[in-house]
């Protein structure tokens, strides 16, 4: 499995587009049972999970981490975005907060504005966590709560 670091702790897991396989969390049950804990990314972006957030809800309570798009927060990919992401950082559905760059022009990693706009939602010292400290630890592979 290609997990963050090869640490063996962390995976990042993209949904498809537009559907929510149903098998979604027994795969996540599974990668819980083996050590691994499942990254959720840019769930704020998935038409499925934007109808029904007590989906991501169900995933989050099976011990997975959410990673929402900075720019999602910004406005960048609409209002609708925006106000959904500002829905799951009051809820407490957001626990990283990362640039998905895909290349340096079209999407840059660009991740300031975002921070600036997280910290006004819950305050910098949380905001700052969910780009240095859980990141961070992330990386090393350690538990990050
Ligand atoms: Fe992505």
């Amino acid at each position: 499995m290609l997990t963050i670091n090869d640490a063996n702790r962390y995976l990042l897991l993209e949904l498809p587009d537009t559907s929510l396989p149903p098998a979604t969390e027994e795969i996540c049950f599974h990668l819980q049972s083996k050590g691994i804990t499942p990254i959720i990314t840019h769930p704020e972006r998935h038409m499925i999970i934007q109808e029904m957030p007590y989906k991501l809800k169900r995933l989050i309570d099976l011990g997975c981490l959410v990673q929402m798009t900075g720019n999602s927060l910004t406005g960048w990919f609409g209002r609708g975005v925006k106000k959904i992401s500002r829905q799951f950082v009051k809820l407490g559905y957001v626990h990283l907060l990362a640039t998905d760059t895909h290349d340096p022009k079209r999407r840059p990693p660009v991740l300031s504005q975002a921070v600036t706009e997280l910290s006004r939602l819950i305050g910098e010292k949380r905001a700052q966590a969910m780009v240095n400290d859980i990141p961070q630890k992330i990386i090393a592979g350690e538990p990050c709560f």
